[in-house]
């Protein structure tokens, strides 16, 4: 949540800082700002999209070689020009951007009103930096010293940039809880929250850790810790290229990503999936067999889409592995107090690695002694860090707002986790090792026939885009498939939709069928299928529209249903690979037909960095 971009060097600033920002919008888009210094300190900002600031810009105010941007997802404060960051202290000398939530400040604040201090706007961060103002005014020190004194004292999660007018050849950052990265370049620095705004000028980075402060001049980067200790900045080679975070000539990032599906699975198999051979190349679980396959208890720990993926992965991990599995919303989980017990195996699952919930969840299970084993897309991530071992999906860079190649990466690299681990374990024969093997092989060709021809859907769409609700149905391995694809509409077009086991359905859910209701089956051929062709019965005979996702050459499905999405055959346990395909698809064209901007749904944004 909240992106932050900032440069010194001898570029100008801006048209860096602003491309910056575009290309973080994902993490937030209620309001853009940019902080410059050229002889004095000048603010541009805007609620709105990165595009709305520029146009209010006047391209002669901007010039300078030092500059912060902030692209905002609204925590404290309405979205609002006053509420947009950098914000600046009440001396007028300094500017700051914040992203994540400062828990303490209005008793800082009240502190700083008895002071005399007056504030612009409701947020958090202006409340931060007029402490730092106030701290480096009374101690009459640096602010760099002042900024290290603050931080000891706030309570929260935090990336901050500041600027000071008097100093122009400084920005100082700090983090913790919330991803900065520093791009490395001759003469020059780039900071921001994740390395999409460095690629296209230096491929050397270094990530920052928690509790850290970033001294960053044009020729010059300081790590310290808040105890004013040196740290050995720790540089990293990026692996990833500009053409992965551009569209390449689709009309949004989403349909961008689910069309890279067969090749970002293929990616994601590609050394490890070795069915020829028998083998599963895993070092992460290789490493850590002994503990993964005499687990007691698997405990899945996530977000979202990716909470969906470890739903798909219980019925995976207890059919192949016959261990007990337990899917936990982070959100959740940390703040009961839950039980862990020796043995207890947690597997963190996060696309972008950085999401509040999950990560604080894995720090307290981790101090209560869990193992913990990361399944996560982004590399140098806070989650990929702090695991103890962990498998990278490999998905490449995902930039629209709503989960897609990430959600299948995660799938991919959890059933070849399950398929390791149970045979290694003696709970799945040789054979059906084997053949599961090789039917995950396929799933990349087999999704690539699903994309060849989406006319189909997209007719689906057109005739379903103005239903008020919808209803997603699935049994089995396609259960938390009906989720995702529910959560998918919802997040994509705003029709309310709700997922539900089939058989459920009875319990509560029937009662809102009618002619008007788009129920949408996850009915592939599996061990389910007789009993979801009750189901569909059940709806058709209360005059439900039946939008059905059935295997390819089936007639029975597609005989009940108004209209069918195919996909091609597999094992069931694979099936949730393919059958999420088209519902991916649905989402997208009924939010496009809508007008609605899908690459950044409202009030969503990518990257929780927020309780
Ligand atoms: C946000 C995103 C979702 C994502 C969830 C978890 O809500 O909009 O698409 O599934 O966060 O994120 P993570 O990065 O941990 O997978």
């Amino acid at each position: 949540m909240c992106g932050i971009v900032g440069y010194i060097g001898f570029r100008d600033a801006y048209p860096v800082v602003i491309k910056g920002l575009k290309r973080l919008e994902y993490r937030g888009y209620d309001s853009a700002g940019i902080a410059l210094i050229d002889e004095h300190l000048k603010v541009f900002k805007k609620k709105g999209k990165v595009a709305d600031l520029e146009e209010s810009v006047n391209i002669k105010d901007v010039a300078g070689k030092i500059g912060i941007g902030h692209t905002r997802w609204a925590t404290h404060g309405e979205p609002s020009d006053r509420n947009a960051h950098p914000h600046v202290s009440n001396n007028g000398k300094f500017a700051m951007i914040h992203n994540g939530i400062i828990e303490n400040y209005v008793q800082i604040k009240n502190e700083l009103q008895r002071k005399g201090y007056s504030f612009k706007s409701d947020t958090d961060t202006e409340v931060l930096l007029n402490f730092i103002e106030d701290i480096k005014l009374n101690n009459n020190c640096s602010l760099e010293e002042a900024l290290r004194i603050a931080l000891k004292r706030i309570v929260g999660a935090y990336c901050i940039l500041l600027i000071d007018e008097q100093d122009p050849s400084t920005i100082i950052a700090a983090r913790k809880g919330s991803p900065l990265v520093i791009g490395i370049g001759k003469g020059e620095h780039f900071l921001a929250s994740d390395a999409s705004p460095i690629i296209e000028y230096t491929k050397e980075v270094v990530y920052v850790n928690d509790y850290e402060i970033a001294i960053v001049k044009a020729d010059e980067l300081v790590l310290k810790n808040l105890g004013n200790e040196k740290q050995t900045p720790f540089i990293t080679k990026l692996d990833m290229d500009l053409a992965e975070i551009e569209k390449g000539g689709y009309e949004h990032f989403m349909l961008k990503e689910i069309h890279e599906q067969p090749e970002s699975i293929f990616d994601c198999l590609r050394g490890r999936l070795l069915p020829n051979e028998g083998k599963i190349v895993m070092n992460g679980v290789e490493n850590n067999l002994d503990k993964l396959q005499n687990a007691s208890r698997i405990i899945m720990v996530a977000c979202g889409t990716s909470w969906h993926a470890g739903l798909v992965a219980e019925y995976v991990f207890e059919e192949l592995c016959r261990i007990p599995v337990e899917v936990e919303y982070a959100s959740e989980f940390r703040y009961r107090n839950p039980v862990i017990n020796n043995g207890d195996v947690i597997i963190a699952i996060s696309q972008s690695g950085e999401t509040a919930d999950t990560l604080v969840a894995l720090e307290k299970a981790k101090e209560q002694g869990a193992f913990i084993f990361g399944v996560v897309n982004v590399v140098g991530s806070s989650i990929a860090r702090i695991s103890h071992a962990g498998a990278y999906t490999h998905s490449g860079h995902e930039i629209g707002v709503a989960s897609t190649k990430a959600f299948t990466g995660q799938l991919a690299v959890l059933i070849m986790m399950a398929l390791k681990i149970g045979y290694s374990k003696g709970t799945i024969t040789e054979e059906r090792y084997l053949q599961l093997m090789k039917d995950l092989e396929s799933v990349p060709q087999k999704i690539k026939q699903i994309l060849q021809n989406t006319d189909n859907i997209k007719a689906i769409a057109n005739k379903y885009k103005d239903a008020h609700d919808f209803l997603y149905l699935g049994r089995g391995y396609n259960f938390p498939i009906a989720l995702e694809g529910a959560l998918k509409l919802k997040e994509i077009s705003y029709i309310h939709a709700e997922g539900y086991p089939a058989a459920e359905m009875k319990h509560g859910p029937i009662a809102l069928v009618d002619e008007n209701l788009p129920v949408v089956f996850v009915a592939t051929k599996d061990s389910y299928y007789e009993k979801i062709v009750s189901n569909v019965q059940e709806i058709k005979a209360r005059k439900g529209k039946v939008i059905a996702v059935a295997t390819e050459g089936d007639t029975i499905i597609p005989g009940m249903a108004n209209d069918t999405l195919f996909v091609p055959d597999t094992d069931e346990i694979i099936a949730p690979l393919l059958s999420v395909i088209p519902l991916q698809l649905l989402s997208y064209h009924v939010g496009v037909m809508k007008g609605y901007d899908v690459d950044k749904p409202r009030n969503l944004a990518k990257s929780v960095t927020v309780e």
